[in-house]
């Protein structure tokens, strides 16, 4: 079974559906509210155990009632807690806007994330037991440097996902095996809007990297060899929020199983296209059975765009 240890952010998603986002300093009504377990982290820790991964999460919740309910959720998914701190004061959260087209606009409060800044001896430890590091960027920058340097010191694959967007620093690309930005991301680490050039930009810095094109699917590009594009199955949207993650989990257990790059992307939006179909982050991920089933006959879930 793929080992894979994710470093990154626990957070309550505290989501409002709403017919579209408001603008600033308007009101809306919303038709309903949702406390729903996410943060980067924790999704793709869900994302890679319910797709068939033996999964351990590194992070902090706050001592209170939503870390309570953040570890809870982990362990129900069989998520390894044992070196998920619990820390004074609150736990992350992430207001939510959810529209009726599915997509979604996000402020995070880092709370308890923002105190792990480095890593124990016992991390370092269960880093050097996995086949792959799942990383994000919404813990305290240092100690996610620090995760992908000890990895690649250990010969773990890393995986970064550099979102939210922000600059990176040299250290962390040069430990990063494959980076997984999605199209917004790439423009903003590279300036080039076009997936395929700002794709070649980054292979300057790192060996692989898949870029997520939303509904248009995602771009696999690697030194030395063309870019695939593989499409995704169209889907009527419901929710978007955690698909990446859910993408970003599924596509570390393929790749871990040893499936060819183009097979693992399109098992991965197989997994995305199952959870923008349903509500919320974690609750929304898909089950490996669930994902093989789609996967092996994909007009279970395509729809028709008209
Ligand atoms: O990627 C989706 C996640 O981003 C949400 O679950 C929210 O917690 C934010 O961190």
């Amino acid at each position: 079974m793929t080992s894979i240890v994710v470093l990154g952010s626990t957070n309550m998603d505290l989501v409002a559906y709403v017919p579209r986002a408001p603008a600033l300093g308007e009101t809306v009504t919303g038709r309903a509210f949702r406390t729903i377990p996410g943060g980067k982290g924790a999704n793709q820790a869900v994302a890679a155990a319910r797709a068939g991964a033996e999964v351990a999460m590194i992070g902090a919740v706050g001592a209170d009632d939503f870390g309570v309910r953040l570890r809870a959720a982990l362990e129900h998914c069989a998520v390894d807690t044992d070196l998920l701190r619990t820390v004074e004061g609150p736990s992350g959260t992430a207001h939510i806007v959810v529209d009726d087209e599915g997509g979604n606009a996000i402020v995070v409060v880092p709370g308890a994330n923002g105190t792990l800044t480095s890593l124990s001896h016992g991390d370092e430890a269960l880093i050097g037991t996995a086949d792959a590091l799942l990383l994000q960027l919404e813990l305290p920058l240092p100690v996610v440097v620090e995760g992908a340097v000890t990895a690649r010191r250990l010969g773990v694959r890393t995986v970064l996902t550099p979102a939210p967007a922000q600059p990176l620093p040299p250290e962390l690309l040069a430990a990063t095996d494959l980076l997984v930005p999605n199209e917004h991301e790439a423009a903003a680490l590279t300036g080039l809007t076009d997936p395929r050039a700002a794709a070649q930009a980054l292979l300057r810095f790192v060996p692989e990297v898949v870029i997520t094109l939303g509904a248009a699917g995602s771009l696999y590009a690697s030194r030395g060899a063309e870019p695939v594009t593989v499409p995704a199955p169209r889907v009527r949207a419901v929710d978007t929020t955690g698909a990446g993650d859910t993408f970003v989990g599924a596509l570390a257990v393929a790749l871990g199983e040893g499936r060819p790059a183009p097979e693992a992307l399109a098992w991965a939006q197989t997994a995305a296209a199952l959870s923008v179909q349903r509500e919320g982050a974690s609750t929304s991920m898909p089950y490996r059975v669930e994902i093989e089933a789609a996967f092996l006959s994909p007009h279970i879930l395509e729809v028709d765009s008209a």
